[in-house]
């Protein structure tokens, strides 16, 4: 058996009936002027008659939203009201779902004025199970492991590039190969391999605006985080192929992608070039390389006109996110541990407080 058959999974896609009412009553609540009374005697019905129930697009667009704001590992929810639902419920083969994931993508970039996107694909209907994607992001790098046991590209991915290439992908053995999309078609079929074409990816060179040398890594990142493997729940229904973009913070990469000792490991590339004291902890050369890394990564998408945000400027904006739920009578979640950036924290103002953190819906959840 092959090892994709491990994304199979049983369907419970009965819909608690609670669920749905609390969801209709939010949206309701926040959306003044229709009928809450007649809209919750048909879901009712609905969910009595066929087990589930289907939402409007108003409800749809407004439960992706919310489950944006109640992200609770989020910095960026500032601006959770401005996200663009791309209602693709009616797509049902795999290769529908990516040539959406495709057009999502060009959608979500433009010319590198980064817009937050999520299309919403069918649900699992009661012994229908719809097509989800099974990459963790649409755009990541292969990860090759080599015989010495070290890894080119990004480690984080070894298992999946294996998976792509036991489907018969070809990966060009580089750094930053970007993966093929699985499709998982839900049929019982074989999942679709669907390679994403260049011009849906848009990615930045990392120099550094001091160092001459940097250019030489020959260091990369694509432009959108668009995370594909999580479940959009709304009242009860799981939407379990919802792909949803926002754009960098520059840490993210910079703190993180590029850094950590278990994805691209490049603190000590980069301190050797600097010509730091990599002898001794006290002299400080991971903190050292870390900060010339994310200026180059601020620097570069910068400089390719790609949006992205600083760690310092996205700290305060949440900080008015949240006064901004409190004022509208909301709790806003929030997990410390995920809102604190990965570099500097304590110079963020995220950092000297804590946060309620209550798990509410709509949100993103892993799948079952
Ligand atoms: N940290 C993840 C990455 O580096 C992306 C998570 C979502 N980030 C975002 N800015 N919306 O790929």
């Amino acid at each position: 058996m092959r090892t994709w058959i491990k994304s199979l999974r049983p369907f419970e896609t009965h819909t608690d009936v609670r669920e749905a009412e609390r969801f209709i009553r939010l949206f309701h609540a926040e959306n003044p002027g229709g009928g809450v009374n007649a809209r919750l005697r048909d879901v009712a019905r609905e969910i009595a008659r066929r087990g589930t129930y289907t939402h409007t697009g108003e409800e749809l667009e407004f439960g992706a939203r919310v489950a944006w704001r109640n992200s609770n590992r989020c910095i960026g929810r500032l601006y959770w009201k401005s996200l663009k639902v791309r209602d693709r419920r009616d797509v049902t083969g795999a290769e529908g779902v990516a040539v959406e994931c495709v057009a999502h993508l060009r959608e979500a970039t433009g010319d590198g004025r980064i817009r937050p996107v999520i299309t919403v694909f069918p649900p699992d209907a009661p012994g229908r199970p719809a097509p989800r994607v099974l990459n963790e992001q649409l755009i990541r790098y292969a990860g090759y492991r080599r015989a010495d046991g070290s890894v080119a590209g990004d480690p984080r991915y070894v298992a999946f590039t294996a998976l792509a290439r036991e489907l018969g992908w070809r990966g060009g053995g580089g750094r930053f190969d970007v993966l093929p999309l699985i499709v998982d078609p839900g049929t019982g079929g074989g999942p679709l391999l669907g390679n994403l074409p260049g011009d849906a990816v848009l990615e930045v060179p990392i120099a550094h605006p001091e160092f001459a040398w940097f250019a030489e890594l020959g260091l990369r990142w694509h432009a959108v985080p668009a995370i594909s493997n999580l479940c959009l729940e709304i009242g009860g229904v799981c939407y379990p192929c919802a792909p949803f973009n926002g754009w960098y913070m520059g840490a993210e990469i910079g703190a993180r992608n590029l850094a950590d000792a278990d994805r691209y490991d490049q603190l000590p590339v980069v301190a050797a070039r600097l010509g730091l004291d990599t002898s001794t902890e006290r002299s400080l050369w991971r903190d050292h390389a870390l900060v010339e890394l994310n200026v180059a990564v601020l620097h570069s998408f910068a400089a390719a006109g790609v949006t992205m945000t600083d760690h310092h400027t996205e700290s305060s904006r949440f900080l008015t996110h949240l006064a901004r739920e409190e004022k509208a009578g909301r709790t806003c979640p929030a997990d410390w541990s995920w809102i604190v950036p990965p570099i500097s924290g304590g110079v963020t103002p995220v950092f000297h407080r804590y946060y309620d953190n209550p798990t509410l819906t709509p949100n993103f959840v892993p799948r079952h």
